[in-house]
């Protein structure tokens, strides 16, 4: 049987530009709906708990839409050792969470060996997965920590217009100007892989987001993660564009919901995280929309509460509750809506198929 990277009926190009524009209301309602069976149908009704501890708000990156841009003096960087690491993690195991992310800005103070022994640490807790969104690492980093028992790597493409990232990512001295190679090492070396976008960044298209939705089936995606631009006016874009993007792409609940469901009818069995910045924006029904519109995952935050105004990648994040917080009813609210919180390390399973196909059966071969 070969390996199907969507369903039958998955939408056309033009009937995906057509949801994003959303101009027919009854279109959007339909896909959005269909995104939600198709998510009951492949990934069923769990949503996934993954607890997100922010390891350390310094970046030596200068993206044009992130608040922890290097030249940014107004964040207050912090690095948590690995033993304040491995203490939050217990709190994630104790939580009985089965998944521990560790975030971070591009920071070279993150070396290879200290995650090395924090990813070892965390296995010794119990049976949970470990993800990484660490940045651009290089090859032996991501190779180190991969054998010390990473399971995973979120790494986003940000968008796939090539001109436009690269003047919100300018390049570094290495010269490197896409993360596409790295995302490939990623599956090389045997990672879950994770990408994803922002919607409603100054300057993106909605042809943008449906070459963004193709690189996502393009690159197998296992987790997708997809939010919206957040201007910061602590950043070159963000003083650009005080308050809403310039269009003509909202930066808004609404479109980023109708990427998160086209995103699910593309890829039914990949892991969609219902994303932090939508939880920004409508602090009381982000996380829901997203959740009834095809995500199955969210992440809530474990960061030491007195370091969490240093990780500023956009304003508002830090006044969100996190989740040892008695009155952030997280579990209450999935409950809410019919589904199950869960507290398994909740592999994809499209990561899981892919591993069980015969090689000679991979679509490449076919
Ligand atoms: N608004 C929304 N998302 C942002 N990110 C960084 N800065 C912003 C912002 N101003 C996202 C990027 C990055 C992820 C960790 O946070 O997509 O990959």
């Amino acid at each position: 049987m070969p390996l199907p990277t969507a369903i039958d009926d998955a939408p056309t190009r033009a009937e995906i530009l057509a949801c994003l524009r959303g101009d027919d209301a009854a279109e959007v309602a339909y896909w959005l709906a269909e995104a939600d069976r198709v998510r009951q149908a492949s990934v069923g009704s769990i949503v996934h708990l993954r607890g997100l501890i922010e390891v350390s708000s310094h970046c030596r990156r200068l993206c044009t839409y992130c608040g922890m841009r290097a030249p940014n003096r107004n964040v207050k960087r912090y690095r948590l050792t690995p033993e304040e690491i491995l203490a939050a993690a217990r709190n994630v195991v104790d939580a009985g969470l089965g998944t521990i992310v560790l975030q971070a800005g591009e920071d070279p103070g993150l070396t290879e060996s200290d995650i090395a022994r924090v990813i070892q640490g965390i296995h010794d807790m119990g049976d949970v997965a470990v993800t990484l969104s660490l940045g651009e690492r290089n090859v032996r980093e991501l190779a180190t920590w991969r054998r010390a028992g990473a399971n995973r790597y979120l790494l986003r493409f940000e968008t796939s217009n090539r001109k436009l990232y690269r003047r919100i990512h300018p390049a570094l001295r290495d010269g490197q100007t896409s993360r596409l190679p790295i995302l490939r090492t990623l599956r090389e070396l045997g990672y879950e892989v994770g990408s994803g976008v922002m919607v409603g960044v100054p300057g993106q298209t909605f042809d943008d987001l449906a070459d963004d939705l193709e690189l996502f089936r393009e690159l197998d995606l296992d987790m997708i993660g997809v939010g919206p631009y957040v201007p910061d006016p602590d950043t070159p874009l963000g003083r650009k564009t005080a308050s809403a993007g310039a269009g003509p792409v909202a930066n808004d609940v609404a479109t980023v919901c109708r990427v998160v469901a086209l995103a699910r009818l593309l890829l039914p069995d990949s892991n969609i995280p219902a994303t932090t910045a939508l939880a920004v924006l409508d602090r009381k029904r982000g996380y829901e929309q997203a959740l009834v519109a095809g995500a199955n995952v969210v992440m809530p935050n474990f960061t030491p509460t007195a370091r969490r105004e240093g990780y500023r990648i956009y304003p508002g994040k830090a006044e969100l509750p996190g989740y040892l917080d008695p009155l952030f009813d997280l579990e209450a609210r999935i409950r809410e809506l019919g589904r199950t919180p869960g507290h398994v390390r909740g592999d994809s399973p499209r990561f899981e198929r892919r591993r069980s196909v015969p090689p000679t059966m991979k679509e490449t071969d076919r």
